[in-house]
């Protein structure tokens, strides 16, 4: 039966995961190290950060979350110290658990699955000659298992980690070396997977990354940020380009982080600001997805402290012929700004309209139908949600099982304003993958109890747990709407 929450047929529903929050078997199959594995877990009030150790023994320990990331002194090392858990080395141990994690998924009705590739488990250092066969077999093992369930994959080439040896050798993406490195990375993935996978994400929340985790760039001023992202460009229009070449029918997105921001007030002043922070966001889905620099951006860069940065005389030609194919992007709160209120409004005034979570994430799920529509009307290209979800504490009782229906409660509005956008805006949406389907280690703060979903799993914030999984009350209720096909959304 068809409603006006119905989706369209094909429609693409499933769950998104990321290998260093997931994974685990951080040295395991000739895995080498990434840059995450060197972060600390942490919580709201305790940021995550690196343990790294001065030439002179000295040990330090920069922040390392993309909002609150502190520079890097050169010539460090990275040190693992045994008084501190580092999430990414177990996370919720998707390396053991694929086949049950796939089956859980499948049983939801998934038919794609969007999960990051690891890039040292394929170049351990990124250098290589030649990629480790033990990583390309994982990956070809999680993928034929989802091909049972005629699951297709949606594979985030590179999800804000880069091996260790390319941040201490080359400084991350401040180096164009690590252009060649992730083009070869790119090109053996397409080669090996690219006759079972379509769909490809060349950067995860590429507007968002910034520091040492993420980028591997030492510095974490403006200047750093916007020429490592630069470097990023031109390594991913050189991807879609490959790709296109290497996969016919492929399609190749990258995927951006849109909070919605609103201004704070109808003050002209406030609402150019407005418009001034929008474009932090735009200038990324702008160059990816048109192919060219804003005529704002040296403004933009001004207003970061630079002039400019290093583009190279091919760069402009790379950048209009590797756009993107469509615009992926993560929603999960909306924000508000006033003139003198910084990036992302960190500490800026709240909505006086708007519920938070408990990590203070304000909820809106109108603002995922004015952001699809704002994506649209500018690119004019399909998008593709692929990550929404809530981050909440859930309460399991003795055998697992968890009532979330603020869970429930949460998607029933967020995917009634995702079937608005698609049928009374008529926005093109290829899907959408919710994060997470399975409950996993939260990015920012490095804790397990901000869980996301559908699944439980028996682990805590320093890793101590069975690690088994057990549906939650959401588990069923979103089986029912994909299996309606959202008509169970009326
Ligand atoms: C996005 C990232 O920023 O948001 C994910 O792509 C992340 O990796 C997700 O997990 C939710 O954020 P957090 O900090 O609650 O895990």
């Amino acid at each position: 039966m068809k409603t006006a929450k119905s989706f369209p047929t094909n429609f693409l529903w499933g769950g998104a995961t990321a290998d260093f929050q997931y994974e685990g078997g951080f040295n395991e199959g000739g895995r080498g190290l990434l840059s995450r594995d060197f972060e600390t877990n942490g919580s709201q009030a305790n940021p995550r950060h690196h343990t790294l150790k001065l030439p002179n023994g000295k040990v330090i320990t920069p922040r390392s979350s993309f909002i609150l990331a502190d520079d890097v002194p050169a010539d460090v090392e990275p040190v693992f110290l045994a008084d501190q858990y580092y999430p990414s080395h177990q996370a919720v141990d998707f390396y053991h658990h694929y086949k049950e994690d796939i089956k859980l998924m499948a049983g939801m009705g998934f038919n794609i699955f969007r999960f990051s590739i690891c890039w040292s488990r394929i170049f351990p250092t990124g250098e290589e000659n030649e990629p480790n066969q033990a990583g390309l077999k994982f990956y070809d093992d999680v993928i034929n298992e989802m091909k049972k369930y005629d699951m297709e994959p949606l594979i985030t080439i590179c999800h804000d980690e880069l091996p260790m040896n390319l941040v201490l050798k080359y400084n991350g993406w401040a180096s164009r070396k690590v252009i060649d490195a992730y083009v070869k990375y790119a090109k053996t993935l397409f080669e090996h997977f690219g006759d079972r996978c379509r769909y490809w994400l060349t950067f995860n929340e590429i507007n968002a990354v910034r520091g040492f985790g993420p980028t591997g760039v030492r510095k974490a001023d403006g200047q750093a940020r916007y020429q490592a992202a630069h470097n990023m460009f031109v390594a991913s229009a050189k991807t879609v380009k490959l790709g296109h070449k290497l996969i016919p029918g492929g399609s190749f997105g990258a995927m951006f982080a849109m909070s919605e921001l609103y201004p704070a007030t109808c003050k002209p002043e406030d609402m150019f600001h407005h418009l001034q922070e929008r474009r932090e966001n735009w200038y990324f889905i702008d160059v990816m997805g048109r192919g060219y620099y804003p005529s704002y951006a040296e403004e933009l860069w001004q207003r970061h402290g630079f002039e400019k940065i290093t583009i190279d005389p091919d760069d402009k030609e790379i950048l209009k012929t590797g756009q993107l194919d469509y615009i992926a992007f993560s929603y999960y709160r909306s924000n508000i700004t006033k003139k003198g209120d910084g990036w992302f409004n960190v500490g800026g005034s709240a909505n006086p309209y708007l519920d938070k979570t408990p990590w203070g994430w304000p909820v809106d799920p109108l603002g995922l139908r004015y952001c699809m529509n704002e994506i649209y009307d500018r690119i004019q290209k399909p998008i593709f949600i692929v990550e929404n979800g809530i981050g909440a504490i859930d309460q399991a009782d003795e055998n697992g099982y968890v009532e979330d229906d603020y869970r429930i409660e949460y998607f029933q509005q967020h995917l009634s304003a995702m079937a608005d956008a698609i049928n009374i805006d008529h926005v093109p949406c290829l899907g959408y993958t919710m994060w997470a389907p399975i409950d996993l280690v939260s990015l920012s703060t490095g804790e397990m109890k901000k869980r996301y979903g559908f699944v439980y799993v028996d682990m805590d914030d320093e890793g101590h747990g069975s690690l088994t999984r057990t549906p939650k009350k959401s588990y069923q209720w979103i089986k029912h709407v994909i299996e309606t096909n959202g008509a169970a959304l009326e």
